[in-house]
């Protein structure tokens, strides 16, 4: 017969399991996890672990990094626009000073004023010449205005007076107003340069009848 080993007690063999604790679940304290209370809330409810509404340190920090933003993007579009500004043309556009007004007989007896406000000249034609005042008032410089039912130029500034051919006669205007360059183009039309200017200053001879003062013939 074989031998039988006798069963040997297994040591807690049949005894029940020992019951499984449950992990620790360590205590939260509410108020360690709610951001500052906001201005206003009140300590009551900050103590008892509500919720405060207003706004956590996140919302704060990224507020604060919005306004370095756009302080910082503020700063360069200025810096760049001053950067491109000092590579553009710096020039002064002012209006042509030599120019071509039509062929002479577009110019009737007496002052046409269809270039005052372009060039700033009155085309005045007489009997004998044609020539362009320049719209200057010797004085203080304003515009004066043609009147034709009073023939004369007036101006609005201080009340000095022109003939229709620019000679002062009253106010405080010094002398008669100057007159413009003119000669013909090849083309038969009238060229004026206002660069060059002929006067007729106080006690002084007049430069009226210099050449290039006037067109006669024509
Ligand atoms: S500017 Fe013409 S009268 Fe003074």
């Amino acid at each position: 017969m074989p031998e039988v080993e006798d069963a040997k007690p297994v040591p807690n063999a049949g005894a029940p399991a020992a019951e499984a604790k449950p992990a620790a679940v360590p205590k939260v304290d509410a108020t360690k996890y709610v951001g500052t209370p906001a201005v206003g809330t009140s300590k009551a409810a900050a103590a008892g672990g509500v919720a405060a509404s207003g706004p956590t340190n996140t919302d704060v920090d990224r507020r604060r990094r919005r306004l370095v933003w756009a302080a910082v993007t503020a700063f360069l579009t200025a810096w760049f626009i001053a950067f491109f500004r000092f590579f553009l043309p710096r020039t002064l556009f002012e209006p042509n000073t030599v120019f071509k007004i039509g062929y002479p007989s577009e110019f009737a007896l007496g002052v046409d004023t269809k270039f005052q406000q372009k060039y700033r000249i009155w085309v005045d034609r007489t009997p004998d010449r044609l020539f362009v005042i320049y719209a200057r008032c010797t004085h203080l410089g304003c515009t004066p205005d043609w009147k034709p039912s009073e023939n004369k130029f007036k101006c609005p500034c201080h009340g000095s007076g022109y003939d229709s051919e620019g000679i002062n006669f009253e106010g405080p205007a010094p002398r008669p107003m100057d007159r413009a360059k003119i000669e013909l183009a090849p083309d038969g039309q009238i060229i004026v340069d206002t660069s060059r200017l002929y006067s007729w200053p106080k006690g002084q001879p007049s430069h009226f009848n210099d050449p290039g003062a006037f067109l006669t013939g024509v």
